[in-house]
């Protein structure tokens, strides 16, 4: 099963979005195997991000996703990082999609809501920099058959 990881970032905690995000995720039969609400330190930013250390708008993606809590999730599926991804939409909410997260809640570039990894390479290392193997929970939903 494949595993990706999600942050939702501190605007969707501030809209009192963070019940509906979820939500999408779960009816979408995704499994939540861990979730931390946390203000990231800018440590933590800056290794997230690291592939973009050197992009213009480094500095403001880090002061925005440290600027207050954000919320943490590991999900699981098969093609979950794909998966995930479609339903997140586009970078820059004015091409997203109606339907897709950023389509739905977000309208601006720098504030679009939510990250998702863009591949399971990624997913490994952004998940080892926030949980320990130990915190991602191992459980079977016997609802699986069905979805
Ligand atoms: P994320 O990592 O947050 O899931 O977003 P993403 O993969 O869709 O996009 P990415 O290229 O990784 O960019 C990371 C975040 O940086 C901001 N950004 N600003 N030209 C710009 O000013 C610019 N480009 C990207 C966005 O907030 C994006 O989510
Ligand atoms: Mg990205």
């Amino acid at each position: 099963m494949e595993r990706t990881f999600v942050i939702l970032k501190p605007n969707a905690v501030q809209r009192e979005l963070v019940g509906e995000l979820i939500s999408r995720f779960e009816k979408r039969g995704l499994k939540i195997t861990a979730l931390r609400m946390t203000v990231l330190s800018a440590e933590q930013a800056e290794l997230h991000y690291a592939q973009h250390r050197e992009k213009s708008f480094y500095s403001d993606l880090v002061s925005f996703i440290t600027s207050g809590p954000s919320v943490l999730i590991v999900l699981e599926a098969e093609n979950a990082v794909s998966v995930v991804r479609q339903m997140v939409g586009a970078t820059d909410p004015k091409d997203a999609l109606p339907g897709t997260i950023r389509g739905d809640y977000a309208n601006t570039l720098g504030h679009n809501m939510i990250h998702a990894s863009d591949s399971a390479g990624a997913a490994i290392r952004e998940i080892a920099l926030f949980f320990t193997e130990e915190e991602i929970a191992k459980y079977t939903l016997s609802i699986r058959p069905w979805l």
